[in-house]
């Protein structure tokens, strides 16, 4: 029987309740396909803050190091915002653990269901049957990581890129564009920046290696309005670091609930860690009615990216889609007509699907 040792983080806020869904839906996989999976339980966030005093412990790093993949909730809330830099959970586990392991590659799928195009406040003319596109997002470079400075009347923040940072992304993208509608799509800001005029020239020089890729250049600016405009036009965006995090929380909006999109970051070897798109939701945590689709999918992205199980992963996403189109619904998706579930009832509805 095939084994694999996952890092199970699931974080704070609703990073538990969504995670204990995500596990529930791993466990009927892991009977169908007559495969194991190795839980191993790390804190991490703010949970790690209250109960060790560090955001990130060596612990949960140690299993991070020894798992196949690393399933991660959310991190942070209003409890822990002013603790100092370094001492926070971003800046002391979300943003370490990405560099860590050097997560250079950040996929976040943008999918708008058609069961579901009433949750998006996009005019239903434009969503037609629904739209899907993809985020590929530089995850370790750019003004993230680069030199800042904050004084009392001055600061600043550095976006550096390197060539091979430019190019491991833009062929992350290109591949991941082969598989799809042969479509990428460079965000920048070539227009001012020179880190996206090197930006767009390391792409350009990516894109002669895929000729049956139709290449195209979006300015950031113009391109939050392109999406929300023919948000079906789009297959492959390839983006910073900055511009990706804007554009993903844009896509998340557009498709009906940030609660609906998973992410993967991804290494040069392949090891990856999977999480929800969305954050913590401080305000609804410990309800039982946060949406778990997300954290689901993220684990969907899990199975296929990390351990080559397509077909699981379709399973998953099949079955999601299928509560869906059965009228399903958490309160973030809800519409008139629809059937309210709260967290673990619609866990159970896409595991009993699975
Ligand atoms: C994300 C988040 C993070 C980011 C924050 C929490 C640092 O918004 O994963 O998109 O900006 O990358
Ligand atoms: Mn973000």
């Amino acid at each position: 029987m095939k084994e694999y040792n996952i890092a199970i983080l699931p974080g704070d806020g609703i990073g538990s309740e969504v995670m204990t869904e995500a596990k529930k839906v791993l466990d009927k996989i892991s009977i169908k396909y007559d495969t194991k999976f190795n839980y191993n339980h790390g804190i991490v966030g703010g949970a790690a803050i209250d109960s060790i005093g560090e955001p990130l412990p060596d612990k949960t790093l140690k299993i991070c190091e020894n798992a196949d993949a690393i399933l991660f909730g959310s991190i942070g809330g209003p409890k822990w915002d002013d603790l100092p830099k370094g001492k926070d959970p971003v800046w002391g586990a979300l943003l370490p653990l990405r560099k860590h392991f050097e997560f250079f590659a950040n996929l976040r799928p943008a999918i708008c269901f058609k069961s579901l195009a009433n949750a998006s406040p996009i005019k239903s003319e434009i969503i037609g049957d629904g739209f899907d596109f993809l985020v590929v997002r530089e995850l370790t470079g750019g003004i993230y990581f680069g030199e800042k400075k904050l004084e009392e009347t001055s600061a600043y923040d550095i976006m550096k890129y390197t060539k091979s940072e430019i190019i491991r992304i833009a062929k992350v993208a290109f591949e991941a564009a082969m598989k799809r509608n042969k479509h990428v799509t460079c965000v920048d800001k070539s227009n001012v920046l020179s880190s996206s005029v090197l930006f767009r020239k390391f792409v350009i020089e990516v894109s002669k290696d895929y000729p049956d890729v139709k290449l195209d250049f979006l300015y950031i600016d113009n391109a939050t309005m392109q999406i929300i405009k023919r948000p079906r036009d789009f297959d492959v965006f390839v983006t910073t670091n900055m511009f990706g995090d804007i554009l993903s929380d844009e896509s998340g909006m557009i498709a009906g609930s940030i609660g609906m999109l998973p992410s993967a970051s991804i290494n040069e070897k392949g090891f990856g860690m999977y999480e929800p798109s969305g954050g913590s939701a401080p305000d609804i945590a410990g309800m039982g009615i946060a949406n778990p689709i997300a954290q689901i999918l993220s684990a969907a992205m899990m199975l296929k990216y990390s351990f080559g199980m397509n077909d699981a992963s379709n399973d998953i996403e099949n079955a999601v889609q299928t509560v869906l189109e059965k009228g399903y619904r958490t309160g973030d998706i809800m519409e008139v007509g629809k059937t309210k579930v709260n967290t673990k009832e619609i866990g159970d509805l896409i595991s009993e699907e699975i």
